[in-house]
């Protein structure tokens, strides 16, 4: 059984559709005009036990209401959730036992509390002992090193250092499944390294994680398994390497010939192909589609029509293809 499971999860948001000014808002008490904004829309994603997951998309995609729906914080307006075969809601006391959440834009602290006292007192909601919170806190501290930050004040924190002991606060009793969403958000990146190196220790203990980030060096060297959401519905869920293969179909093959090439006739032998000469002479980019041509199609069109000295064939990195996949400019092929 999965540990996360969402099945046709949507979530819509119902905004009153005021027109500007006084006029508009005596208008809409008589009209009374929404306009719905569907911001998850029949999400489907099963996670096992112990598997770590990077959810992604551009601004406004879903990411934060999916985690929100996912955690129990909202009720989906249709579609359902189980963490562990539970009811986030009607089972919500032993959920919330289960599942940690990390939101990046916003704090769980108590802002007039030392950072030791917000955690004390989530200690004590969730009848953490002192001996296993002891623990907890020196792996925090090893990592996170959260003993420097344990007796500041809640408000006098710098991002950096409420973002540490935010998660520590997510982590407190133990979750076996944690939501980060946006967890590197404004950090410089000595604490960026610092709590990307934390992820991965969590993950390789076995908790469940879902990391949501629009920073993709959050995500490499953190997970295989890579979901993109676009407009509220899952685009791709995935091989974070299968993204290349799914959105991307051109290739670049870079070839170095002994003789200038017949342009006339590469184009006519590969119709399609883009063909640039790059600035040192006797050296070409010829562009492919590689659902049209393979990158060995290419290279015997060339070869018969010179003599090759050398060639490589280059594929768009995967943050340049998910960059594009975000911007629309790759969309899936038919
Ligand atoms: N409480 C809300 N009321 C109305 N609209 C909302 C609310 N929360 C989110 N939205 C809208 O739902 C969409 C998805 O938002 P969100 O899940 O925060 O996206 P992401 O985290 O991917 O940036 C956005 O268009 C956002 O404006
Ligand atoms: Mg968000």
């Amino acid at each position: 059984m999965p540990i996360v499971e969402a099945r046709g999860l949507t979530k819509v948001f119902r905004r009153p559709d005021k027109g500007s000014g006084l006029g508009g808002a005596v208008k809409h008490l008589f009209a009374r005009r929404y306009s719905d904004k569907v911001a998850v829309d029949h999400v489907d994603l099963s996670i096992e036990a112990g598997e770590a997951v990077a959810y992604v998309g551009p601004n406004g995609a879903g990411k934060s209401t999916t985690v929100k729906l996912l955690s129990g914080i909202l009720v989906p307006t249709s579609g359902e959730v189980r963490i562990n075969g539970l009811h986030p809601q009607r089972d919500r006391n032993t959920v919330a036992y289960q599942i940690g959440v990390l939101f990046g834009q916003r704090t769980q602290l108590w802002w007039d509390l030392p950072v030791s006292e917000s955690l004390a007192v989530l200690r004590d909601i969730y009848g953490v002992d002192h001996a296993t919170y002891r623990k907890r806190l020196a792996r925090f501290d090893e990592v996170l090193e959260l003993g420097e930050i344990l007796p500041v004040i809640g408000r006098k924190l710098s991002l950096g250092q409420r973002m540490r002991a935010d998660l520590a606060a997510a982590l407190v009793h133990g979750p076996q499944v944690v939501y980060l969403d946006e967890p590197t958000i404004g950090l410089d990146l000595a604490v960026k390294d610092r709590v990307r190196e934390f992820f991965r220790s969590l993950r390789d203990e076995g908790t469940t994680v879902m990391l949501t980030s629009h920073d993709l060096a959050d995500i490499e060297g953190f997970c295989r398994r890579l979901v993109i959401i676009d407009q509220g519905r899952i685009i791709f869920d995935g091989d974070l390497e299968g993204v290349k293969d799914t959105f991307a179909r051109e290739r670049i093959l870079h070839v170095e010939t002994a003789r200038p090439l017949p342009l006339e006739a590469v184009r006519a032998a590969l119709p399609g192909a883009e063909i640039n000469i790059e600035e040192t002479p006797l050296r070409y980019a010829v562009r492919f589609d590689r659902f049209v041509m393979t990158a060995g199609q290419v290279v015997t069109v060339l070869a018969t029509l010179t003599e090759l000295v050398d060639f490589r064939v280059d594929e768009p990195s995967i943050e340049d293809v998910i960059r594009r996949v975000y911007s629309g400019d790759l969309v899936l092929p038919r």
